[in-house]
């Protein structure tokens, strides 16, 4: 064969390499997408580069906290398997801790050991490798923005030279999506932690409130009416007549008891929601608020003719409900506005203002802020929404909360 006709060939095998690097690189964007989690993340990249990109061996580790901790396997696929995977372990957390993936990891370069037969202090794990056919191997680290390395993605190929420059170049690119990724997943769980302390935190603060409603209001006119009843009793068994006067007070006291727990249990869960539209169950609220507290409460909708999926349906009821309460304990208002419209792009708008006495939205105070108002946004974004807050001393608030009508696919990152 002639030495063009070798070139050729060899041009035809270049690009048939990049070709599949490149569908790699397409078949990782959807395993970033679709991550469950990091090690699934971790794992679907080497596998991608095994499976797609016929690639030997991928493996990934991180560095530890302190500087020359040893590596940590977090992932790995190809031949040879776990056996292999800790046989490069061993090699990289060695006594001279000089492996190519302890290198890149520290140097924040790629590392590339062309020929694994030519014996060097960067393979100690040459001969694991030379046994399953691993002929080069290229090290890269992996690191967030401009942040020093946490670890390495390192790949095996079958023969020798196989990483020539436009391939290092998608490699690194490959090896900076990964990164990208891991950061992304631990950003989406830290939230999710997040989300789950302060549902957590706003249950124990509701159950809290329960207690306290049902100590100071069911509790004691439970009290009275046990007092008065002992008191009718004491006078019927002295063959006295029973005031009627008392009789009244009793009925009274127990119809009080009877309308806290109702209130009690509505607070629990509006019933009234399953059987009215969000419009019929604002009004509904809004009618019993107004009656108890003397507050001058207007309810306006406009194009709100549409059906809400039952829980978006609950959350920005729920939502509503706490902005109002806020009104009604903070604001020492004497009007509140509350807006239900439905904007063109299919989004229902729900706003809720008062004219009371508003309040920094800027804290700078260390005290806690309110668990509310970070529940109204978490009940808006559960159901693909946002709110937002506006107000200012002495100028009134408006809580304002959107979401959309139709169901928007969920993105994972
Ligand atoms: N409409 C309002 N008018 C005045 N102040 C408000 C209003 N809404 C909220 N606030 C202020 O924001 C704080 C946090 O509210 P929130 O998160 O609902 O917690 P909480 O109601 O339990 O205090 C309130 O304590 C109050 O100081
Ligand atoms: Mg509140």
């Amino acid at each position: 064969m002639t030495d063009g006709h070798l070139q050729c060939r060899q041009t035809e095998e270049d690009l048939r390499r990049l070709d599949r690097t490149h569908a790699v690189l397409s078949r990782c964007n959807r395993s970033l997408a679709r991550a469950l989690d990091e090690r699934a993340l971790l794992n679907a990249f080497c596998a991608n580069l095994v499976e797609v990109g016929g690639y030997g061996f991928a493996w990934v580790g991180y560095a530890g906290e302190r500087h020359g901790a040893p590596l940590r396997l977090e992932g790995h696929a190809g031949r040879g398997d776990a056996a292999f995977a800790a046989a490069v372990l061993a090699g990289a957390n060695g006594d001279d801790r000089r492996s190519a993936c302890r290198v890149a990891c520290e140097a924040g370069a790629p590392v590339i050991l062309r020929d694994l037969s030519i014996p060097c202090a960067l393979a100690p794990w040459a001969a694991a490798a030379l046994d399953q056919s691993y002929r080069s191997m290229i090290a890269l680290p992996l690191r967030a923005d401009q942040t020093a390395p946490f670890g390495n993605f390192s790949i095996f190929a079958d023969t020798r030279d196989a990483f020539d420059v436009p391939e290092v170049a998608l490699l690194a690119e490959l090896a900076d999506d990964l990164a990208f990724g891991i950061q992304t997943v631990r950003t989406r769980d830290a939230q999710a932690q997040a989300v789950r302390r302060l549902r957590n935190d706003a249950e124990r603060e509701a159950r809290g409130h329960l207690a306290a409603t049902l100590h100071d209001g069911v509790g004691q006119t439970m009290q009275a009416l046990n007092l008065g009843l002992k008191q009718a009793r004491a006078l019927a068994e002295h063959g006295e007549t029973v005031p009627v006067a008392l009789l009244d007070r009793l009925i009274d006291e127990a119809g009080e008891a009877l309308r806290e727990l109702r209130a009690v249990s509505c607070e629990l869960r509006p019933l009234f929601l399953e059987r009215l539209s969000l419009l019929d169950a604002i009004r509904h609220q809004c009618n019993e608020t107004a009656q108890r507290t003397g507050i001058n409460i207007q309810v306006s909708a406009t194009d709100c003719a549409f059906t809400l999926d039952d829980q978006v349906k609950e959350q920005c009821f729920l939502a509503f409900r706490e902005a109002l309460s806020n009104a009604v304990r903070h604001a020492a208002a004497s009007r509140i506005d509350v807006l239900l419209r439905v904007r063109t792009n299919d989004r229902l708008i729900l706003a809720i203002s008062d004219n009371g006495r508003g309040f920094d939205t800027h804290p700078t105070g260390a005290g806690p802020a309110g668990l509310g108002l970070c529940m109204i946004q978490e009940r808006a974004v559960g159901v693909h929404g946002r709110s937002c807050v506006r107000s200012s001393p002495s100028k009134g608030t408006i809580v304002r909360i959107c979401v959309p009508l139709t169901k928007e696919p969920i993105l994972c990152l």
